[in-house]
């Protein structure tokens, strides 16, 4: 379609020091280390500190793309945060990594796609890659959960955890670099996943404080139902509209909810097991940053080499889900 591909030429992560683990978690709610490992893979978590917000992760992310790449912040043309934890309604979190970064020649902004957002962002940061607008984009998945989950209900605080991840995007050579997307949504899943509180509808009062309507509500039965066939489908679909079976891909990196969302795609797709990145045992649910998270571990632990074709693919609220095809370039 246009003359340039995008393409990820840098990747880095960021999560908390501080750890949450289901035997903290025994202590705080009617749970077991038992009932949370065996219902969604999670061990352990990633707290981020009072004081600080999403903004502090994603700058750390990126700067560490920055230092590994040499680069200079003013080089950036374009920083995107896909998040649903913002560190406030307004100015966006992309404003606040621009300014700290000083990243001068930049403008920024934030992207809402809970779950998928990583992968809405990827593709349209892209797009201005591609087009020819600009040379490098960064995006930013970055979330802090915590800041909106509440501690009493077991049916979601084991299910969440902070951090985020960055990819930087540059023009590559033909061949390699994102190859295809899907992306869907159906608004009508709100019923079933979102913080009811603190928008325009129901502002910030007395009442929908005690009520705790600025935390996560879930039906995690409905959403579960949703997520096991929307996120195996949609990555079935852009392998077989690109001619790929599940051993062509060198890198499956798919979002972190549960591992049996994550076990029933590897299933649909045939994809090897050895090849599916995972790591929902340390840091849960993070939201917008589980892929490029995994991405970044994926690319330290030298589990990514040049012309491997990656799969990425997500389902969350909304609902959103999507898939993207990437081919890998350095
Ligand atoms: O990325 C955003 C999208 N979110 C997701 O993809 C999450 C999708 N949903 C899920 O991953 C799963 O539905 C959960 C992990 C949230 C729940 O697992 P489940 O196997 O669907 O359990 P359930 O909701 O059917 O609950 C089974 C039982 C219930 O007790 P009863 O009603 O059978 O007596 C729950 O009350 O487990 C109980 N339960 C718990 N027990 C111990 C729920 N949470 C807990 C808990 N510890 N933390």
């Amino acid at each position: 379609m246009y003359p340039l591909t995008a393409t990820i030429t840098g990747v880095g992560h960021y999560v908390p020091e501080q750890k949450l683990t289901n035997t903290d978690l025994e202590k705080m709610v009617d749970t077991s280390d038992e009932w949370i490992t065996s219902r969604t893979g999670i061990r352990e978590r990633r707290i981020l500190d009072e004081g600080l917000g999403t903004s502090f992760m994603a700058l750390k992310s990126l700067e560490s793309i920055l230092h590994n790449k040499g680069l200079d912040a003013r080089d950036i043309d374009l920083i995107i945060v896909a998040t649903i934890t913002p560190d406030m309604v307004f100015p966006s979190s992309a404003c606040l990594v621009q300014d700290q970064i000083g990243a001068t020649n930049a403008w920024a902004f934030d992207l809402s796609a809970a779950c998928s957002g990583f992968l809405y962002a990827l593709m349209v940061g892209g797009q201005f890659i591609e087009t020819g607008a600009h040379k490098r984009v960064v995006v930013i998945g970055a979330d802090k959960m915590s800041s909106i989950t509440d501690y009493t209900d077991r049916d979601t605080c084991v299910l969440f955890g902070d951090g985020a991840g960055a990819v930087l995007l540059e023009p590559g050579e033909p061949g390699l670099g994102l190859k295809d997307f899907i992306l869907y949504s159906d608004g009508s899943g709100v019923k079933y996943l979102r913080q009811p509180a603190g928008g325009s509808l129901l502002p910030a009062s007395r009442e929908t404080v005690e009520k705790k309507m600025h935390y996560i509500y879930q039906d995690g039965r409905e959403v579960f139902k949703f997520a096991v066939p929307k996120m195996a489908e949609v990555s079935a679909q852009i392998l077989e509209r690109n001619g790929l079976v599940g051993k062509d891909i060198a890198l499956f990196v798919p979002h972190q909810a549960n591992k049996r969302i994550i076990d029933a795609c590897v299933k649909r797709t045939d994809i090897p097991e050895d090849r599916v990145v995972v790591n929902i045992d340390r840091y849960a649910n993070t939201s917008a940053a589980t892929i490029p998270i995994g991405l970044s571990e994926a690319a330290e632990q030298s589990r990514l080499n040049r012309g491997d074709n990656v799969l990425l693919a997500s389902a969350g609220a909304g609902y959103t889900w999507g898939s993207t095809l990437l081919t890998w370039a350095y």
